[in-house]
């Protein structure tokens, strides 16, 4: 098992990351509420509920099985969580427990966070994107039909345990998604990290353990070293949205149906790697160089159905515009991202021309 530490002073936390956790995840100290409600969905909850339930004994533990899907992630689910915990006279004491992708990790930390202004959080992601992102720094929040996560709040959990033998029954698609995510970290300030995700892609994606478990634990010691710097963004952790703002975009313009977050955050990926380029930041083999990186993640880096002046729109109402301003995270090379508005808006409109809509394959 690896142990790493999210340095918050008296909100610091571990990260517990091996194989087969999830059978001592009720062993660590700090899970020491008597009473835990379970937050899961209805895919991860039969795999893998049962396997939680016995290292949780002798807890109660009340259970909250959700549909499966971003589509649920709403308001309405959310207050369903609190309502268990109210009808079955859970006290402050009491940990809320999320088993699942960052869908059930992100509501359910938003109900702890809300439940009598706030219970303790007990992270247990299943999937790449919550091992190496979600699960991790506080973010907490669902969605609204106005856009995506526009209602949350910091909530940091007391304990994060990631088994990576859940992986193995991640469906593909899935784990490719979680895979954008490690990339960004790369990109942001890890260059190394992107040679080795060059070379070991595919290992990673036949699931080879030893891959596995060094990226999810580099990934997690670059977050957990930005969120104890700049916990609540106001800086440096803005970095780690790198092609989220083109992302949020793509998932917004289509609807949330079709595109998983972590495809979208791919494509934002390229695109924000065409946009530095066009800004005459980064090598034109650069950009290249993540495009290739991104398609051998299976990943797509092209957005046929969208047009440029819709991504646009979409844009414009990210949580990253300031005054007016878009920002968007741009790469000075590979390695070493930075925030910034001051960008020409034709660099942006040639980059959209790239990637969306006609100009698209
Ligand atoms: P997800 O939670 O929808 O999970 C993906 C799919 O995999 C679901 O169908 C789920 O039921 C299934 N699944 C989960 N674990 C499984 C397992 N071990 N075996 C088989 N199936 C399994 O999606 P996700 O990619 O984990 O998370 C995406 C969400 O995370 C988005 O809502 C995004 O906004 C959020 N997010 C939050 C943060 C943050 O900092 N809070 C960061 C990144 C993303
Ligand atoms: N996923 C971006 C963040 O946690 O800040």
């Amino acid at each position: 098992m690896h142990t790493l530490n999210v340095d918050l002073g008296s909100r610091s936390y571990p990260i517990l990351i091996g194989a087969g956790l999830l059978g001592r995840a009720g062993s660590f100290d700090q899970l020491a509420a008597r009473n835990v409600l379970a937050v899961s969905n209805s895919t991860v909850a039969p795999l893998y509920m049962a396997q939680l339930r016995s290292s949780l004994a002798p807890r109660r533990v009340v259970e909250v099985i959700l549909p499966d899907g971003e589509a649920h992630k709403t308001l309405g689910n959310m207050a369903r969580v609190l309502d268990v915990l109210v009808a079955n006279r859970f006290a402050r004491d009491c940990a809320v427990l999320a088993l699942g992708g960052g869908v059930v990790g992100d509501l359910a930390g938003f109900a702890a966070a809300c439940y009598q202004r706030g219970v303790d959080f007990v992270q247990v992601p299943t999937t790449l994107l919550a091992q190496v992102d979600s699960a991790v720094g506080g973010k907490t929040g669902v969605n609204h039909v106005g856009g995506k996560n526009l209602i949350g709040a910091f909530h940091q959990p007391q304990l994060v345990v990631a088994d990576t033998a859940t992986l193995q029954s991640l469906p593909a698609r899935e784990l490719r998604a979680g895979l954008a995510e490690v990339i960004k970290y790369a990109l942001i300030c890890d260059a190394p990290l992107m040679a080795w995700l060059e070379q070991h892609l595919g290992a990673l994606l036949g699931r080879d353990p030893a891959a596995l478990a060094h990226v999810i634990l580099r990934s997690c010691q670059i977050k957990a070293d930005v969120v104890g710097r700049d916990e609540r963004e106001q800086g440096e952790r803005a970095l780690l949205n790198l092609g989220h703002t083109f992302g949020h975009a793509v998932e917004a313009a289509t609807g949330y149906r079709e595109w998983l977050h972590g495809e979208a955050v791919g494509a934002g990926l390229a695109m924000a790697a065409t946009m530095s380029c066009e800004c005459r930041l980064l090598e034109a083999s650069d950009a290249e160089r993540v495009r290739r990186l991104v398609e051998l993640a299976g990943l797509p880096t092209q957005v046929p159905g969208v047009t440029p002046q819709d991504m646009l729109s979409h844009m414009r109402i990210d949580k990253k515009v300031l005054g007016g301003r878009l920002r968007l995270v741009l790469l000075r090379r590979l390695g070493a991202a930075f925030v910034t508005a001051d960008y020409a808006p034709e660099a942006l409109m040639r980059t959209l021309a790239q990637h969306c809509g006609a100009g698209a394959p």
